[in-house]
Formats: structure tokens, sequence, C-alpha cells
């Protein structure tokens, strides 16, 4: 297996290819995650900031979406509106409070796994700052976890590593 891992405080970080690591891991409880949502974010004329765009070139295939989903007994997945998933009764919507000119979305959508009506974060975060073109902010990352039943949470798309950041 070609990765690395270290342990910081409660959190396990491995440096790889999720599509490997993910089968050789036991006791996740639940998978939080945002995968490259496969839109391209290189012909985004706000995002020309960043070095790297190739990484969203491409959203991963069903087969991840199903070894996510078997690894795991829930799953809280960011941009589930672009992806395989079977249909589900709860989605999780973060509207960032915007005006109707802004130039990029309004809000985010989240597939989730469990049986729960619909849920809605209202909160325009504005000012943290960002190492990853499509850094999600930890607070929206912490109301996530609180839909999960206690056990270990795993990120397999972490970029900079926002859902660690809670631990
Ligand atoms: C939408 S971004 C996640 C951003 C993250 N939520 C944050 O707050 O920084 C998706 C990330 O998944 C990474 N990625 C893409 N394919 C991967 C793979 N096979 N294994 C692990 N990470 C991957 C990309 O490089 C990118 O950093």
């Amino acid at each position: 297996m070609n990765h690395r891992e270290e342990i910081i405080g409660a959190c396990r970080l491995i440096l790889g290819d999720c599509r490997k690591v993910l089968s050789t891991l036991f006791g996740i409880k639940a998978i939080l995650t945002d995968p490259p949502y496969g839109i391209g974010i290189a012909s985004n004329p706000v995002r020309q900031k960043h070095e790297r765009k190739d990484w969203d070139a491409s959203a991963p295939s069903e087969s991840t979406f199903d070894l996510m989903r078997r690894v795991s007994d829930q799953q809280i997945i960011w941009g589930g509106n672009y992806f395989p998933l079977p249909p589900s009764q709860c989605f999780l919507v973060w509207d960032k409070v915007q005006p109707e000119d802004f130039s990029l979305a309004m809000c985010e959508q989240a597939w989730a796994s469990f049986q729960s009506p619909a849920k809605l974060y209202r909160r325009r975060v504005v000012g943290y700052a960002k190492t990853h073109p499509t850094q999600k902010p930890v607070e929206l990352m912490e109301w996530c976890l609180r839909f999960f039943a206690a056990g270990t949470v795993c990120d397999p798309f972490m970029g900079s590593g926002t859902t660690a950041s809670h631990a």
C-alpha cells in the first residue's frame, strides 16, 4: 500500500488515494465528505487564482460511492446533487445568504444516507482563511457531525482537512 500516515491528537491522517485506502479501514461509523464535483473548476473565472485546478476535472466513480457506503453506517456527502447516489429523504442544504447576483452558488447540497427530513444551515460564513479553493467552513462540518451516532468519522476527500479541524 503506497500511503503515509500520522496520528495527530484524536485524528489519524492518511496521505493516499482514498479509492485504495478506504477498503483497508475498519470501524468507520460515518463518512462526512466533500468529493470533487467534477464541474471543471479550471473553467470558472472566479477560481483562477488557485494554482492547481486539475483535481476537480472529474467526479469519483460510482464504485467509489458504493465503497464509501459499504465501509460505513452513515454518510453525508457534499455535492450529492452531482453524484450517482440513491434517492434519499434527507438533503442538507447550506444557504450561504448571498445576494441574487452572487457569481458563485448561493447554496450547496449534501446527500445524507439517513431517514430524516431535509435540514437547512443558513449562515453567511465570511472571512475564513482559505488554503483550498473549495474549503468548507469548520462550523458547517461541525453542524453536520451532530447528525451522526457516536463513533469514528472518516473524510476520504479531506482537502485542506476541515473535517479534522473539529477533532
Ligand atoms: C472538494 S475538495 C474538498 C475540500 C475540503 N472539504 C476542504 O474543506 O478543504 C475535494 C478534495 O479531494 C481530493 N481528492 C480527489 N481525489 C482523491 C482521491 N482519490 N483520494 C483522496 N483525495 C482525493 C482533491 O485533491 C480535493 O482536495
